[in-house]
């Protein structure tokens, strides 16, 4: 009974005051007075309610130095005043300042707010500080104030500005979003389309919980989506949006568990790409997996090594040198140049002029010759910053003036194998061309003997690609000249796509073929002979067959059998061609195509994403089974890299999953969303992103789905269907249902091929589909506009430049099914 009595010996005041010693400043109200330090017993911090952001010193890059910040989960700074030493202080005082001073009491940051009648501070769950005046309306706000980051919640509109070095990150009163190298050199351009830009009031951009970064303005109804992280979607993360110190900007993304690791999601730039990033005379490359800073030659060393970014210097200067300047050859090298740019200047000229020019001027420094076809060469001024970056699909070189003889970078020189190495090289070919053509000539002499020697038939050269399919099944070689002769000098044009132009042809033998002249393919010539041994090894019903190729100097050419019914596109889309499909045949043709999918993402050896998968790419054979064409082709273009050339499908967006847009890998299931969108096409006969009258002016796939949840599948149909008697409206409905499952924006909520497979053949139930959210018209990638940044930066006049680019450095998602491949834009030679 006693015992109970004794659990009241302190009074209450007491201990609040015990508890407020105890744990000093754990409430979100900041007094004024407070004070907290970077180190030792006096190591505080002020937190948000719920604890999830607090401001604190942490550790800076340099040794004991700390960043005063706002962090999130203690560790991540989200807004920072500044660096001091381990004596530094972050003080709230008395007249209403927040004031960060160092170990000598200097004052490093003030956010002078002394006059403001402010009488506290507080921080939010949010991650805002803010500093409260007695009505508590804030007078000042870490968020108006904005460091190198932006977080969910926080409204960065015109005016404001991201810093991180000489690096700054602004919204333009255009709407556009820009990186910026030293306040004026713009190296990214993220553009909203003028016809918006005209209607903005005060256009304010913003990073939604989903992942999506959005402008906002009054005149755009809900927001234009611009960016998607890489985990865009999930909800339960926290993310933010930094301008890092490497010149990027990037979205990261935290676990929400707080402490788990953050890590990036989305880039905005190629990093080789970011201007000054490996600082004046740096070279920006690639090893395979990083970007890496180098100097041009050895002519020059590193300001600093253990820092490469730092830039290179000359070992020898130019005026101190005894008059003995040549010029320093960089292939495949891109020296930043860009319009209006005090420092350069462009001319047209060839690249022999161009270099000599530069030579002989003493106005000149470096030059650079575009041979994208524009026929520019840049010439910068001495003393004007100079940076650049590599990469074998480069097309462009740059001369560098340099005392004394060159004396090469390897590492750079490595890279360029069509470079000095092409002599080395060609020999490499001869010498196996002449073995290949001598074993060649050796088999057939001894198949002939062996076999043949009886039969007349056999004597002519024609039965050199009979024998030798027959005995293999491996692709025959062809040369250049015979592709040539059999296509009549490439005559017959049968269509264009992303990779080349297809031409008629006849071999010897009279098998008609389609010769397929690839464009664009910088690999070498074994990396292609592997390729397309994958490609020809892949053997399904509903695949079209590859006969042989032709790799020959320059010359990449792919012979596949010839399909007299073309493509699907004809029957479905090309009302006046005659040609037309009954629902028997669209039926198997949309089986078909998902079962040669499905073989290629699940079955063979190697699997293969499509990338492209579109009615143009359905081939129709005599018997009206659907053939897939064009794959493995994605992968050929530049396997290394795993770069994909994005012009080849600017064309044909209709067919596009959202993620490539997005700019995230691609996976099997991105050939989903696209095949999804081409089932709905087999069924309608309209193309999903037609726009018309009878669909209320939404695209097709959007009115579809409409009509679809009214119970009104028949209104999707197509109308020339309507006397077919042979028409199945649960087929229908199932490919329908099947198909907006395929087109679902989530890649993990759409099936795999496989399972569409049974969907069609009705072997599993199929749920009603969610409707499938589809994304802005507007929306595009950081990346496809980093390109026509630069584009607008180096004054290239010709939009088939070459401008390469590169993210997703650290990205670890969506990986479904066993086919995920990483592709994102690459870069195209514009010769
Ligand atoms: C404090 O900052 C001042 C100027 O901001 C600087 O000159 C001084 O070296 C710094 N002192 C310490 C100890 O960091
Ligand atoms: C803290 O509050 C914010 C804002 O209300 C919320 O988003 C967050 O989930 C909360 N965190 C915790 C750990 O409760
Ligand atoms: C708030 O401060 C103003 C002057 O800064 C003063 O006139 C006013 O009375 C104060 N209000 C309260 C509620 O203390
Ligand atoms: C952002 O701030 C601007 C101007 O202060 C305002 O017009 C806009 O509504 C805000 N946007 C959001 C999403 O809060
Ligand atoms: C860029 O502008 C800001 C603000 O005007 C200034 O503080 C900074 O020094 C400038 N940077 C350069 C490199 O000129
Ligand atoms: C905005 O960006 C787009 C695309 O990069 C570009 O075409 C346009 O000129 C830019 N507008 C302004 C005002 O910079
Ligand atoms: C801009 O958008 C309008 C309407 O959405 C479209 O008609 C136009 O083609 C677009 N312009 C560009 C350059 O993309
Ligand atoms: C911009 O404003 C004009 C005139 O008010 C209007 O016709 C046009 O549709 C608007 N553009 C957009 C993209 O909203
Ligand atoms: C590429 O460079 C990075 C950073 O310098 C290094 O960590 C990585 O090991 C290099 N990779 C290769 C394949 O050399």
């Amino acid at each position: 009974m006693e015992v109970k009595l004794l659990p009241l010996p302190l009074p209450l005041p007491l201990l609040l005051l015990l508890l407020l010693l105890h744990f000093p400043f754990s409430f979100s109200t900041i007094p004024l007075g407070s004070v907290i330090y970077p180190s030792g017993s006096n190591n505080q911090n002020w937190q948000s309610p719920n604890s999830t952001f607090s401001v604190s010193f942490v550790p800076s890059s340099s040794p004991d130095s700390f960043l005063a910040a706002v962090s999130f989960a203690g560790n991540v700074p989200i807004w920072s005043a500044g660096t001091v030493d381990s004596r530094g202080s972050l003080r709230l005082l008395p007249s209403g300042s927040l004031r960060l001073t160092n170990g000598s009491g200097a004052t490093v940051w003030d956010s002078r707010t002394d006059r403001l009648g402010v009488t506290s501070g507080s921080i939010k769950d949010s991650g805002e500080l803010v500093l409260l005046n007695n009505r508590s309306v804030p007078v000042w706000s870490s968020f108006d104030n904005p460091t190198d980051t932006i977080v969910q919640s926080q409204n960065f509109t015109i005016g404001k500005v991201l810093r991180s070095g000489p690096y700054s990150f602004q919204l333009e009163r255009s709407g556009n979003l820009t990186l910026r190298w030293n306040n004026n050199t713009v190296y990214w351009n993220h553009g909203l389309n003028s016809s918006f830009s005209s209607n903005l009031s005060s256009p304010s951009l913003g990073l939604q919980t989903n992942g999506v970064v959005s402008i906002f303005d009054s005149s755009l109804r809900g927001g234009v989506d611009t960016v998607y992280s890489g985990d865009y979607g999930d909800s339960d993360t926290f993310r933010f949006l930094k301008l890092d110190d490497d010149g990027n900007l990037k979205i990261y993304s935290s676990a929400s568990g707080n402490s788990g690791p953050v890590t990036d999601h989305w880039s905005a730039v190629d990093q080789c790409l970011v201007y000054g990033y490996c600082g004046n005379f740096g070279i920006c490359s690639y090893n395979d997996t990083d970007p890496i800073c180098l100097c041009p030659s050895l002519n020059f060393d590193f300001v600093d090594v253990d820092d490469k970014r730092k830039g290179c210097k000359r070992k020898l200067e130019l005026n101190d040198c005894s008059g003995s300047t040549t010029m320093l050859e960089l292939a495949h090298t891109r020296l930043f140049t860009y319009e209006n740019d005090p420092n350069s200047e462009s001319f047209f000229a060839g690249s022999s002029p161009c270099r000599a020019n530069c030579l002989s001027s003493s106005a000149c420094l470096a030059s650079v010759s575009m041979s994208d076809g524009s026929g520019n060469c840049w010439q910068k001024r001495p003393g004007s910053f100079f940076t650049g970056y590599q990469r074998p699909s480069v097309p462009s070189t740059s001369y560098v003036k340099v005392c004394g003889p060159v004396v090469p970078n390897t590492l750079l020189i490595a890279k360029k194998d069509d470079g000095n190495n092409s002599k080395v090289h060609l020999w490499i070919v001869a010498v196996a061309v002449i073995g290949g053509l001598l074993g060649l000539i050796a088999v057939e002499v001894g198949l002939w003997w062996c076999c043949c020697r009886k039969n007349p038939r056999f004597g002519t050269l024609s039965s050199h690609y009979t024998l030798l399919e027959y005995a293999s099944g491996a692709p025959v070689q062809f040369t250049y000249k015979e592709l040539q002769r059999c296509t009549k000098s490439f005559k017959e044009k049968l269509g264009a796509g992303g990779f080349g132009t297809v031409y008629k042809g006849v071999l010897t033998n009279r098998t008609v073929v389609a010769v397929k002249q690839l464009e664009g393919i910088e690999q070498g010539e074994k990396q292609f002979r592997m390729e397309v041994a994958t490609i020809s090894s892949t053997h399904h019903l509903n695949l079209v067959r590859l006969i042989g190729f032709c790799s020959q100097g320059r010359h990449r050419l792919l012979v596949y059998e010839f399909m007299r019914n073309g493509s699907l596109d004809n029957f479905l889309f090309a009302v006046d061609s005659g040609k037309f499909l009954t629902w028997e045949y669209r039926f198997n043709i949309a089986l078909g195509t998902a079962k040669g999918i499905t073989y290629l993402h699940e079955e063979c050896r190697d699997c293969i994403v499509h990338c492209d998968i579109k009615p143009e790419n359905i081939l129709v054979d005599d018997n009206y089974a659907a053939k897939v064409s064009d794959f493995g082709l994605a992968k050929l273009l530049n396997p290394k890299d795993n770069r994909y050339n994005m012009s080849s499908v600017r064309g044909t967006r209709g067919y596009l999953a959202p993620e490539w847009l997005a700019n995230l890998p691609i996976t099997s299931k991105s050939d989903v969303y696209s095949y999804g969108m081409v089932l709905l096409e087999i069924v309608s006969g309209k193309r999903n992103f037609d726009v018309s009258e009878k669909t209320n002016h939404k695209k097709f796939s959007i009115w579809a789905y409409e009509e679809f949840e009214k119970g009104n599948t028949e209104a999707i149909l197509d109308t020339r269907l309507g006397e077919d008697q042979t028409v199945d409206m649960e087929q229908v409905r199932r490919m329908v249902k099947t198909s907006f499952w395929c087109i679902q924006e989530q890649p993990l909520q759409r099936p795999t091929m496989g399972k569409v497979v049974q969907m069609l053949e009705g072997i599993t139930e199929i749920k009603k589909p969610p409707c499938p959210k589809t994304i802005s018209e507007v929306s595009f990638s950081g990346n496809s506009m980093s390109t026509r940044s630069m584009l607008v930066a180096s004054g290239a006049t010709r939009s088939s430049s070459s401008s390469a680019t590169r993210s997703f450095q650290t990205m670890g998602i969506t990986s479904s099914g066993p086919a995920s491949t990483r592709i994102s834009e690459g870069s195209l030679l514009g010769s």
